[in-house]
C-alpha cells in the first residue's frame, strides 16, 4: 500500500490499482511471420485469443529486456487496428512494459514508427499494418515487431516468436484497464497495474517525422520548386496517398510546409480503414488511376503514389513516364550530394535486394562505393546501416530509403526525387535518359502470379531446385523471338550477413546468363492466402537504352516461362500484375 500511495502522489491522474490476470489459451499453428511480420485476413486475427497469443509471443521473445521498457505502437489505421491496439495496451501493462507511445487514433506510418523508436531510443515498436495488401473486414491485417534500431526484427527474433507461438498456453492481460477512447485524444494517461506505474502517451502522428524530414532536406528549395519563383514556373506535382496513412503526412509536409495546392497537387489524402476498397499498392496496375490522370493532363510534371503504410513509393514523370524502382535507386545514388543530410553525413555504401536490377551497382562502381546484394526484405539492410557501411538502398518492389531510419520511406523518396529535380533543373524523363546514356540501362520487369494453388507453385519451385542440384541448366542455350541466352550459373540465393555472419538460405532461384541477364523465381512471403509466384526478369544494354522494357524483355520472359513451366504448374496464362 505504501508503494501505491507513493505512486498515486506522484501521478495525480493515475487511477486505482488494477490487477493483471493470467488467461489460458491454446497455440495456433499459423503464426509464422513472413517477409514483413504476420499477415492474415482480419477474420483470422479476430479469432478468440489469436491476436493476444501473438502479442504475448512477441513479448516473451524479448525476455527480460521487456520489463520497464518503452514501446512505440501505431499503424496505417486499417480495419481492426483499434481493437488490436487496445489488446496490446492491456497485455503490455500486464507484462511489465512501463510505457507505450501511441500515434493518435493509432495512426503512424511505418517510417514514422521507425523514426520514433530511434528518436526516443526505446526498446522497439509494434507496427499494425499489412502494408500494401487491401484492408477492411474481408481483407488483411498485420502485426510486425521492430527492434531498437527502428528496423524490422531480424530472423532470429521472428523465428523465436514463431517457436513460442506453437507452444503458448497462457497470456497476461489487465482486463479492467479502460481503453475506451484512450487512443483518440492527445496526452498522457497513467495507470497503476499490480503496483507498478504504466503510462500511455498519445502523440501527434506527424510531428516527429516532419521534423526529421526538415533536417534532411532543404524545405526552402523544395517550396520554391513546388510554388515556382519569379524566374521559374511551379513544378506541378500530383501525389496520391491511395487512401492510406501517408495522407496525413502529405497534407502536413507538401500542402502546409511546401505550399502545394490541396485541390490540384494531392489526392486520396484521407486515410480510410478499408483504403476505399482499392489495393493500396503504388504500381502501374493498382495505381492506374494516377497513371491515367498524368496521361490525360500534361500540365503535371511529376506524379507519385504511396502504399497503405507509407513505406513504398512509385515515381512518374510528365505523361506518366515510369521510373522503375531499380532505376530510381540508381538515380538517387548518383545525385545524393544535393541533399543536405548526405552533404553533412557523407555517403557510405549502397545496397539492393537480390532481385532488384543492378543499375545501382554501376553507380557504386563509378563512385567507388561499396555495394551489397541482400535477400528480399528490408530487415537485411539494418545491420549494414548500423555498422556505418550503408547510406542508401532499395528494392524493386517500390521501396527506397536511407539510413535516416531503418524502414523504407515513401515520402522521403519523393522528397529526395524533388531535391534532385530542383538541383538539376531537369524533368524526370530527361534525368533518366541522361543516366542511361552515362551508365547503360538495366531493363527490368516483374511478373506476379497472385494466389496460385500452393501445391502447383511448390512443385514448380521444387523442380527448379532439382535443376540447380543436378547442375543441369548450366551451359544450356535457350532461344526465343530470335534471341539466344546461355546459362552461366544457376543457384538458390544464399546470404551471409557481413556484420554478424548470420546466414539466410534459399532466398530465390537465380538463373544467370552469360551476358549478365537474369531470371529469378521466388515465392512471396507477404501474401495472406495461397502462393504468389514472382518472376523477375532483367537484362542490360549499353547502347540500346530507349526501347520499351516489355518489348526488350519479351524473349527472356518466354524463356523464363519455358524453363519453369509456370503455365503448366499453375494453370495461369497471364500474370496478375506486371511491374
Ligand atoms: C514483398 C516485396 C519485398 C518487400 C516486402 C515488404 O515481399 O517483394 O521486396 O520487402 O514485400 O514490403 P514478398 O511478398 O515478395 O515476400
Ligand atoms: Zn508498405
Amino acid at each position: 500500500m505504501i508503494h501505491n500511495s507513493y505512486l498515486d502522489n506522484r501521478c495525480p491522474t493515475m487511477s486505482n490499482t488494477l490487477q493483471s490476470v493470467i488467461a489460458q489459451t491454446l497455440p495456433f499453428e499459423d503464426q509464422k511471420p513472413g517477409t514483413s511480420g504476420l499477415r492474415k485476413k482480419v477474420r483470422v486475427f479476430m479469432q478468440k485469443n489469436y491476436t493476444e497469443n501473438f502479442i504475448q509471443c512477441i513479448f516473451d521473445a524479448l525476455g527480460d529486456k521487456l520489463k520497464g521498457s518503452t514501446l512505440v505502437v501505431g499503424g496505417d489505421g486499417r480495419y481492426f487496428s483499434k481493437p488490436a491496439i487496445n489488446t496490446i495496451i492491456r497485455i503490455a501493462s500486464a507484462n511489465e512494459v512501463s510505457k507505450l507511445i501511441i500515434g493518435q487514433l493509432g495512426i503512424l506510418s511505418t517510417p514514422a514508427v521507425s523514426a520514433l523508436i530511434r528518436e526516443h531510443k526505446v526498446l522497439g515498436g509494434i507496427v499494425l499494418t499489412a502494408s500494401h495488401n487491401p484492408g477492411g473486414i474481408r481483407n488483411d491485417f498485420g502485426i510486425k515487431y521492430n527492434i531498437e534500431n527502428g528496423g524490422p526484427a531480424p530472423d532470429n527474433i521472428t523465428n523465436s516468436i514463431y517457436e513460442l507461438s506453437t507452444k503458448i498456453t497462457q497470456y497476461k492481460t489487465t482486463p479492467t484497464l479502460e481503453t475506451d477512447r484512450l487512443i483518440d485524444i492527445l496526452g498522457t494517461s497513467k495507470f497503476n497495474v499490480d503496483g507498478r506505474q504504466f503510462t500511455v502517451e498519445i502523440i501527434d502522428s506527424t510531428t516527429n517525422y516532419v521534423n526529421l524530414m526538415k533536417q534532411i532536406f532543404d524545405f526552402n528549395k523544395l517550396r520554391a520548386l513546388i510554388r515556382g519563383t519569379d524566374q521559374r514556373p511551379a513544378f506541378n506535382v500530383l501525389l496520391d496517398s491511395m487512401n492510406g496513412v501517408t495522407g496525413v503526412y502529405v497534407r502536413n509536409i507538401f500542402v502546409e510546409e511546401l505550399g502545394a495546392s490541396p485541390d490540384n497537387n494531392v489526392r486520396r489524402v484521407v486515410p480510410l480503414d478499408n483504403f476505399g476498397e482499392i489495393h493500396p499498392d503504388p504500381n502501374l496496375t493498382y495505381a492506374k488511376d494516377l497513371v491515367d490522370k498524368l496521361k490525360e493532363d500534361s500540365n503535371y510534371d511529376f506524379g507519385a503514389a504511396f502504399d497503405g503504410d507509407g513505406d513504398r513509393n512509385m515515381i512518374l514523370g510528365k505523361n506518366a513516364f515510369f521510373v522503375t524502382p531499380s532505376d530510381s535507386l540508381a538515380v538517387l545514388a548518383n545525385n545524393l550530394e544535393c541533399i543536405p543530410y548526405f552533404k553533412k553525413n557523407g555517403v557510405n555504401g549502397f545496397a539492393r535486394s537480390m532481385p532488384t536490377a543492378a543499375a545501382v551497382d554501376r553507380v557504386a562502381a563509378k563512385l567507388g562505393k561499396e555495394i551489397f546484394e541482400v535477400p528480399t526484405g528490408w530487415k537485411y539492410f539494418g545491420n549494414l546501416m548500423d555498422a556505418g557501411r550503408l547510406s542508401l538502398c532499395g528494392e524493386e518492389s517500390f521501396g527506397t530509403g536511407s539510413d535516416h531510419i531503418r524502414e523504407k520511406d515513401g515520402i522521403w523518396a519523393v522528397l529526395a526525387w524533388l531535391s534532385v529535380i530542383e538541383h538539376k533543373q531537369m524533368g524526370v524523363e530527361e534525368i533518366l535518359k541522361e543516366h542511361w546514356t552515362l551508365y547503360g540501362r538495366n531493363y527490368f520487369t516483374r511478373y506476379d502470379y497472385e494466389e496460385c494453388e500452393t501445391e502447383g507453385a511448390n512443385k514448380m519451385i521444387n523442380r527448379l531446385e532439382g535443376f540447380i542440384a543436378d547442375g543441369g541448366l548450366v551451359g544450356k542455350a535457350y532461344t526465343a523471338l530470335g534471341k539466344t541466352y546461355k546459362v552461366a550459373k544457376a543457384d538458390n540465393f544464399s546470404y551471409v550477413d557481413p556484420i554478424d555472419n548470420s546466414v539466410a538460405k534459399n532466398q530465390g532461384i537465380r538463373i544467370l546468363f552469360e551476358d549478365g541477364s537474369r531470371l529469378i523465381y521466388r515465392l512471396s512471403g507477404t501474401g495472406s492466402s495461397g502462393a504468389t509466384i514472382r518472376v523477375y526478369i532483367e537484362c542490360y544494354e549499353k547502347e540500346d537504352v530507349l526501347t520499351d522494357a516489355q518489348v526488350m524483355l519479351k524473349p527472356l520472359v518466354e524463356i523464363g516461362l519455358e524453363i519453369s513451366q509456370l503455365k503448366e504448374f499453375t494453370g495461369r496464362n497471364q500474370p496478375t500484375v506486371i511491374t
